[in-house]
């Protein structure tokens, strides 16, 4: 694994919340997982899942030289019966983003749900109006299975959500 990716730990948890600075953030990069405000309850119940035997959650941070956390990637609802994952939760720090940090987390976690888990399926979801994400995941070569409308309502606007895949052999 590239050295600057890592697991994330509990003691980083903090910095996750100062991301969230509004409920379209927070729904943006976490689909509605969480309420907002974003708490250090809500998060740990969701690391706990990382920290067992054998997680459904694996989360991995991009930490720069002098030790900031640059980005995060999830690949989560591991399901080993049916060799399937998920990148998702995918956040780069704004005063790191535009320098590739995005996709060298996502291939580090595509490597490592391929490769390690031996998964055969890692799918997402992205908002379609969300341009520089969707960017990210065709440069890497996820392939648009189709659009789930109207997936989710925050006040009174309508995202929809476009969902990609890529499977084992698609994965280079
Ligand atoms: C989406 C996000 C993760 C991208 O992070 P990043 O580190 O800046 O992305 P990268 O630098 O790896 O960019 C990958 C490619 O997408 C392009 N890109 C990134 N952001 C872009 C934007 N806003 N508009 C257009 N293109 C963009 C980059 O130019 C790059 O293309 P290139 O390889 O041809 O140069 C980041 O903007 C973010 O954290 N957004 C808020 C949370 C979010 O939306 N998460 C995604 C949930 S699905």
């Amino acid at each position: 694994m590239n050295p600057k990716i890592c697991r994330l730990e509990r003691s980083d948890l903090l910095t996750l919340i100062s991301w969230a600075e509004d409920e379209k953030t927070l729904i943006q990069w976490c689909g509605p997982v969480f309420d907002f405000p974003l708490t250090l309850q809500q998060l740990d119940v969701y690391f706990s899942e990382t920290e067992k035997d054998l997680p459904a959650r694996y989360v991995y941070k991009h930490v720069t030289g002098d030790g900031k956390i640059a980005g995060i990637c999830e690949l989560g609802n591991i399901d080993r019966r049916n060799e399937a994952g998920s990148v998702c939760r995918v956040f780069v720090d704004k005063e790191f983003r535009g320098k590739g940090i995005a996709k060298e987390l996502v291939g580090e976690v595509l490597k490592f749900g391929f490769g390690k888990l031996l998964l055969n399926r890692i799918d997402l979801n992205v908002y379609t109006f969300n341009a520089g994400a969707i960017k990210c995941y065709e440069e890497l070569g996820f392939v648009k299975e189709g659009v789930k409308r109207r997936s989710t309502k925050l006040g009174n606007e309508y995202w929809d959500c476009s969902i990609y895949s890529m499977l084992k052999e698609d994965w280079k």
